[in-house]
C-alpha cells in the first residue's frame, strides 16, 4: 500500500521512470531500490536440488517489475557441506559469468550471469571451500583447506565484489566450519549507486563483531541472510531485526530462509528509526517471494522521502480498540523456542487488582540492573470467567544468559511478557493454533525504565512483539537514553493502548566477545569449563523450580 503511494512520489519526480525501465538509481538519489527473497530450506540433497534452486532464483529476478538495485537471497539454501564451492576473491576482478566449468562452480557463473543481465547487485550465501592448494578437485580441497559459510556478493557486471566468511558460528557448525579471522575487512563494499554496504549472517547479529564494530565505522546499511529460529520473549525474527536496526538507527535488509516447523521464517526490510518497510513471518514450507521496497539514504536530506515514510508508518494497520478487544488475531505458524534464561530473571506477576484505581508502580531489581515499572490498565469487558487470556509477568536480569539456550552471553533486561499460566515456566510460551485468546486486560500505558552498567561495547535496545509476532510500529512507543556518569537510563513508554502484546521491554547485550567467554576460543579449556557450568547451573534451576 505504501509502495504504492510512494511509487505515486516517484512519478510525481520523474523518478519512476528510471525505476521501472531498470536504469540504475543515480548516486545522488536520496533514496535506493532494495529487494530481499523468502525461500524455503533445503529438503532433500544439496546436490540433487541446486540447479532446481538457482533456476527459482533466475525466475525470481526477473519476475520483478521494478528492476531493484540490490537484491539478498537467504541463508543455506543452495548447498551443503558436502557439496562446497570455490568462490572467487573479490582481488581477483573477474566476471564469472559462462566461465568454464572447470574453474568455477556453476551457482557462481550463473549468478554473475543473473547479476550482469539484469544490472543488478545480488548477494547469496554459500557453502565455500577455499582453494588453498593448486589442485582442480574439489574433494582434495575439502579434505584439506577450511570450509565456510560464505556471503557473496557480485556487482552490475557480474564480478565477485566481496566474500565475507561468517564470523559467529552456532552449535555444530563449530564441528564442521571454519570463520574469518578479518571479519570486518571481508564485510564491506561500495556501490555504484553510492551506499556502502556491510554484510553477515545470522548469529552475527548478536554479536559485536563485525555488525556492532561496522556500526561503529560508520557504516549505515546492511544486508543479513539468516535463517533465523525465533524464540521467546525476546529473540523472534522480525522482533529482533526491527529492534537492532532501530537501536543502531541503520537501514537492515533481512532475507529469510523459510522452514517454520523448525522455527525458522522472517524476512524483511527495516529503516533505522523508521521502523518496518517490508516485514514478513511464513507458516507455509515450500513459500518464495521477493519483497520490494524504495529504501531511504541514512541522511536523506529531502523532507519529502521522509515524510512518505512516516505516513507508511502510520497507515500501516488500523489501531486496536481501547474500549473492548475480542478474540484476538494470532499468529501461530512458527514453532517458536522458549529461552530458558528466563527461569534465572527476577520477576513477578502483574495481578489485575479487582478495583484496578490507579495505576501500578513497581521496581525489581537484579545485580546492579533496576527495573521501574509504571503501567496503567483496564480489564476488558468482553473477557470473562470461561475465556483465556494471557498472564503478564514483569521481569528484570543482569547476568549470563544464552541466546537460543546455547551461546552465552551478558544480558540485561527489564521487560513484561506473556504466559500461559501462574507459574514463570509457562512464561515464553503462546497458545497453540485454534485456542481462542481474549485478553483480560487492555494496557493503556506502560512505562519501563532502567539503571543500565555503561560498558563498551553495549546495545541497549526497545523489544516488543504482539500475537502476530510483529513488533509494535515505532510511532507507537518512545524510546529515550539519558547518559549518567556510570549508568545509562533507558526509558521505554507504550504510546498506544494494547491488549495484544506478548513482550514489551528493553534488551541490553553486552556482547562477549574480547572477553574470556568470546565463543572463539572455545578450545580454551577455562572458557570451556565456565560454558559448561553455566549450562548445568541452568539444568539445576530448571530442575527445581
Ligand atoms: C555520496 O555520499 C556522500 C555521503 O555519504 C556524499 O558526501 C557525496 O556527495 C555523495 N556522492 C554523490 C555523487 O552524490
Ligand atoms: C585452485 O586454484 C588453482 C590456481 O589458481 C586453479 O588452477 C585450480 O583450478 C583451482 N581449483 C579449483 C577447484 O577451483
Ligand atoms: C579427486 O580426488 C579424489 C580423492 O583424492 C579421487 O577419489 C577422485 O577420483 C578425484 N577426482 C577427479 C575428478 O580427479
Ligand atoms: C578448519 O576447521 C577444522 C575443524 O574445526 C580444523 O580442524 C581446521 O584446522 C581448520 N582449518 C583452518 C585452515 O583453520
Ligand atoms: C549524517 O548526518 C549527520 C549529521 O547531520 C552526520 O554527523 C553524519 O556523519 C552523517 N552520516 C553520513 C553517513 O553521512
Ligand atoms: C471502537 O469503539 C468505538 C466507540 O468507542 C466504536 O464506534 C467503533 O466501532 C469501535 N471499533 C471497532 C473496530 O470495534
Ligand atoms: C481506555 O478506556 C478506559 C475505560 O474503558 C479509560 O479508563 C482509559 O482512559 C482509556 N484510555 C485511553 C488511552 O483512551
Ligand atoms: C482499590 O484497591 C486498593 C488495593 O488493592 C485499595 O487500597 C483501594 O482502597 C481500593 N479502592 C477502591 C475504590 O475500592
Ligand atoms: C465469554 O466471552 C466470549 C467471547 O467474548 C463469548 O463468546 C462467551 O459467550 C462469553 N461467555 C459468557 C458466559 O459470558
Ligand atoms: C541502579 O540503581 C540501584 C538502586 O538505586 C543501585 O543500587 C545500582 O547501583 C544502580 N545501578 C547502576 C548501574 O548504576
Ligand atoms: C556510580 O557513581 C557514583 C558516584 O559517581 C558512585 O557513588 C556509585 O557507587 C557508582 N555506581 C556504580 C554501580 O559503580
Ligand atoms: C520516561 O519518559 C517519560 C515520558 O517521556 C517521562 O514522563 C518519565 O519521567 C521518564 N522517566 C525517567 C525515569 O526518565
Amino acid at each position: 500500500m505504501w509502495l504504492y503511494k510512494f511509487l505515486l512520489y516517484l512519478a510525481c519526480n520523474n523518478i519512476y521512470y528510471a525505476a521501472v525501465s531498470g536504469e540504475p538509481t543515480p548516486p545522488d538519489a536520496d533514496y535506493y531500490i532494495g529487494a530481499v527473497v523468502e525461500f524455503p530450506a533445503r529438503t532433500i540433497t544439496a546436490a540433487a536440488s541446486t540447479e532446481e534452486r538457482l533456476q527459482q532464483f533466475g525466475e525470481l529476478l526477473e519476475s520483478s517489475a521494478i528492476r531493484p538495485d540490490i537484491v539478498v537471497f537467504p541463508e543455506d539454501v543452495l548447498n551443503d557441506r558436502d557439496t562446497p564451492i570455490v568462490v572467487p576473491a573479490p582481488s581477483d576482478d573477474v566476471i564469472t559469468c559462462n566461465a568454464d566449468e572447470a574453474h568455477y562452480n556453476y551457482i557462481i557463473s550463473r549468478m554473475s550471469c543473473y547479476a550482469r543481465s539484469l544490472g543488478i547487485y545480488v548477494l547469496i550465501n554459500v557453502v565455500e571451500v577455499h582453494n588453498c592448494t593448486q589442485t582442480q578437485n574439489v574433494s582434495d580441497l575439502v579434505a584439506n583447506c577450511a570450509i565456510y559459510n560464505a556471503n557473496v556478493v557480485f556487482d552490475r557486471h557480474g564480478v565477485v565484489v566481496s566474500r565475507y566468511r561468517k564470523y559467529n558460528l552456532i552449535g555444530s557448525e563449530w564441528l564442521y566450519f571454519n570463520y574469518t579471522s578479518q571479519p570486518e575487512e571481508e564485510a564491506i563494499f561500495h556501490t555504484d549507486f553510492n551506499v556502502t554496504f556491510g554484510h553477515f549472517t545470522r548469529m552475527d547479529l548478536l554479536y559485536a563483531r563485525p555488525a556492532q564494530a561496522l556500526v561503529q565505522r560508520g557504516i549505515t546499511d546492511f544486508l543479513h541472510p539468516s535463517k533465523w529460529q525465533s524464540e521467546l520473549p525476546f529473540l523472534t525474527a522480525v522482533q529482533l531485526h526491527q529492534s537492532w536496526s532501530f537501536s543502531n538507527n541503520v537501514n537492515l535488509l533481512v532475507a529469510g530462509t523459510n522452514d517454520p516447523s523448525n522455527g525458522r521464517s522472517g524476512t524483511g526490510i527495516y529503516a533505522g528509526k523508521y521502523g518496518v518497510l517490508i516485514a514478513t513471518m511464513t507458516s507455509v514450507e515450500k513459500q518464495s517471494k521477493l519483497h520490494l521496497s524504495v529504501i531511504p539514504k541514512h541522511n536523506a536530506s529531502s523532507e519529502k522521502v521522509l515524510k512518505i515514510f512516516k505516513l507508511s508508518q502510520s497507515n500501516r494497520k488500523a489501531q486496536p480498540n481501547n474500549s473492548s478487544q475480542s478474540v484476538l488475531d494470532r499468529f501461530t505458524g512458527v514453532v517458536v523456542a522458549r529461552n530458558n534464561d528466563i527461569d534465572l530473571y527476577v520477576t513477578q506477576p502483574l495481578i489485575g487488582r479487582t478495583n484496578m484505581s490507579g495505576p501500578l508502580q513497581q521496581q525489581l531489581c537484579h545485580n546492579d540492573l533496576c527495573c521501574n515499572f509504571y503501567i496503567e490498565m483496564h480489564a476488558n469487558p468482553l473477557a470473562n470467567a470461561t475465556t483465556l487470556s494471557y498472564y503478564y509477568r514483569l521481569a528484570a536480569f543482569r547476568g549470563m544468559g544464552t541466546f537460543l539456550n546455547t551461546e552465552p552471553d551478558e544480558l540485561a533486561v527489564c521487560a513484561i511478557f506473556a504466559c500461559t499460566g501462574d507459574h514463570l515456566y509457562t512464561c515464553g510460551r503462546i497458545y497453540e493454533e485454534g485456542v481462542s485468546v481474549v485478553p483480560r486486560y487492555i494496557f493503556d500505558t506502560i512505562r519501563i525504565s532502567g539503571n543500565f552498567t555503561r560498558q563498551r561495547p553495549c546495545l541497549l535496545s526497545p523489544t516488543s512483539v504482539d500475537n502476530l509476532l510483529m513488533p509494535l510500529p515505532v510511532d507507537e512507543f518512545e524510546w529515550q537514553l539519558q547518559a549518567h556518569s556510570n549508568f545509562t537510563l533507558a526509558n521505554l513508554t507504550l504510546l498506544q493502548p494494547r491488549s495484544d502484546l506478548l513482550t514489551f521491554g528493553i534488551y541490553g547485550n553486552y556482547f562477549l566477545d574480547d572477553t574470556i567467554y568470546d565463543h572463539h576460543h572455545k578450545d580454551d579449556a577455562s572458557s570451556l569449563s565456565s560454558t559448561m557450568l553455566l549450562l548445568l547451573f541452568l539444568l539445576n534451576l530448571q530442575f527445581y523450580l
